[in-house]
């Protein structure tokens, strides 16, 4: 059954409200990006308006940055505080294990650095985006490059079986550039049977700033219904301490 674009729009409020609960008085709260991240920071802002909480956010993207700034959500940097207290972002598709593809939104590589200066992970999703494996349905795993070394990764990416597709900027001729200053490569491999050797070989590949895997990263995700939402809870896996 194909969903109408409220009833996902409904979903991913659905989940943005469960998860804005783990948000507490004084907390440093990092904001993710994307349409779903962006109703968790508007409902934020809503807390602070009417329950009084006080809290600072550290955007992963400049969208979620103007959400934030829209909302009312005092901002506040890694410099001032290397470590966050919750992060809440969303996901272009998630496994049960809580392993992610993220970047759809090309904000791949801050939302990276904000998880992982962060104590809890929540990732908020509508249902389309809860799979069985990373790559489901032909998913994209974006790979964000340094402009110098564009040719040579498009090469070795193509040559690990990918098939690329440099992202196109909307309102501009020409490649994306994200937030870093970097151009995109999305790249379906199918299905990622190991997420984890993927990433890091993806990594090991010189001009190669981040990749959109998102591995042992996330604690809690709350998968959005109409009428419900779905709870997944992992033990974090020590991937990166
Ligand atoms: C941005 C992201 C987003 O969180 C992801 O693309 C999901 O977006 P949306 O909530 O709009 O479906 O990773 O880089």
């Amino acid at each position: 059954m194909k969903l109408s674009k409220d009833h996902i729009v409904l979903q991913k409020q659905n989940a943005a409200l469960e998860a804005v609960k783990h948000v507490h008085d004084g907390f440093i709260v990092g904001l993710g990006s994307g349409s779903t991240a962006a109703f968790a920071i508007e409902a934020l802002g809503e807390r602070m308006k009417i329950e009084g909480i006080k809290i600072m956010g550290i955007p992963s993207s400049y969208q979620a940055f103007q959400v934030a700034i829209d909302n009312g959500i005092p901002i506040t940097t890694l410099e001032e505080h290397p470590v966050i207290d919750v992060t809440i972002d969303g996901a272009d598709q998630l496994t049960p294990e809580l392993y992610l593809i993220k970047g759809g939104g090309a904000a791949l590589a801050r939302e990276k650095i904000v998880a992982f200066a962060s104590k809890l992970n929540v990732i908020i999703a509508d249902l389309g985006k809860k799979v069985a494996f990373l790559g489901a349905n032909d998913q994209f795993i974006p790979v964000e490059v340094m402009p110098f070394a564009l040719s040579p990764v498009k090469r070795k990416l193509a040559e690990m079986g990918g098939m690329l597709t440099v992202r196109e900027a909307k309102g501009k001729l020409g490649p994306i550039i994200t937030d870093n200053g970097n151009a995109l490569v999305d790249v379906v491999f199918g299905e990622v049977k190991n997420p984890a050797e993927l990433n890091v070989s993806l990594k090991m590949i010189p001009g190669v700033a981040e990749t959109g895997l998102f591995v042992g990263l996330t604690d809690v995700a709350y998968v959005g219904s109409v009428n419900s939402v779905e709870k997944f809870v992992v033990e974090r896996k020590q991937f990166y301490f």
